[in-house]
């Protein structure tokens, strides 16, 4: 079967606009040098940081150079995130874990004191999540808010979690699926709670306060505090009682 409505990729009309585009931004010096630029500011991190013990991230990492993504910081901000994730000093966890703190309070719509975000985390934007004090955020994650993503307190998410605020709409048959628009809905996590290793977290769900996610488990609907859940879908495995003191 052949789809005939007509698809933005791949048609000679469109390549001509993106590299009309790309012209573009070659010209307006967009891409060219900001690359090696912004290494060069990661490296200037870590030197002063080397030098003086001090941290300082500048306001403009572009050093003046493009008005045009100065004016909108935050998607620096990420870049330069991203880009420090692929420097030799990404791997030196504690600067990092600083560094990347430094990041998140201009990158993320909120977020508390001590949080902790590991390697190669994969913000889709970022201006829409909230994150509480002391939130732990492990390597190879993915916080996709298109939707809002709230977090409360020490809650951690595993290496590998993925948490997902949009899905596509699926049964609008006059158009090819990707081009049929998304639905988006928010996540809320509560404090205290843990999102397994490589577990989903999909559209929609609220987690509550004290909350584990067994590990590769795919959560689809809301948990009440103090439930283990797991599996795919997830479901309730047990419920924690405080211990002893
Ligand atoms: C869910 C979890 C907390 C349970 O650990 P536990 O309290 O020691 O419980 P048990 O190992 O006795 O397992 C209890 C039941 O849950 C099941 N279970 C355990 N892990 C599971 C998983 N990932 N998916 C589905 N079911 C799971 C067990 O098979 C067992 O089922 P049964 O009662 O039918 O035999 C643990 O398995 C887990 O996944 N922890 C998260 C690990 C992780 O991602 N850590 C990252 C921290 S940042």
């Amino acid at each position: 079967m052949s789809d005939t409505a007509p698809t933005p990729f791949a048609d000679a009309r469109d390549e001509a606009a993106v590299l009309a585009e790309l012209e573009r931004l070659v010209a307006a010096d967009r891409l060219v040098g900001h690359g090696e630029a912004f290494l060069v500011r990661a490296n200037g991190i870590v030197d002063a940081f080397l030098t003086t013990g001090m941290l300082s991230i500048a306001d403009d990492p572009f050093g003046g150079k493009d008005a045009e993504l100065l004016a909108d910081t935050h998607a620096y901000y990420l870049m330069l995130w991203r880009l420090f994730d692929r420097t030799p000093a990404s791997m030196m966890a504690d600067f990092a874990i600083r560094v990347r703190r430094i990041l998140a309070r201009r990158v993320l719509a909120a977020v508390g004191d001590d949080v902790i975000f590991h390697h190669d985390v994969y913000i889709l934007s970022g201006r829409n999540t909230s994150l509480g004090n002391g939130v732990f955020v492990n390597r190879g994650s993915t916080l996709d808010d298109r939707g809002p993503i709230t977090v409360g307190d020490h809650t951690m998410i595993a290496a590998g979690a993925i948490l997902t605020t949009h899905g596509h709409i699926l049964d609008d048959f006059s158009k090819p699926l990707p081009f049929g628009g998304r639905t988006m809905a928010p996540i809320t996590i509560g404090s205290n709670s843990v999102v397994g290793y490589n577990s989903i977290v999909m559209p929609g769900v609220t987690i509550g306060d004290r909350v584990i996610v067994a590990a590769n488990s795919v959560v689809t609907k809301d948990i009440p505090d103090r439930w283990v859940v797991g599996g795919i879908p997830a479901t309730k495995i047990k419920e924690l009682v405080p211990r002893e003191q």
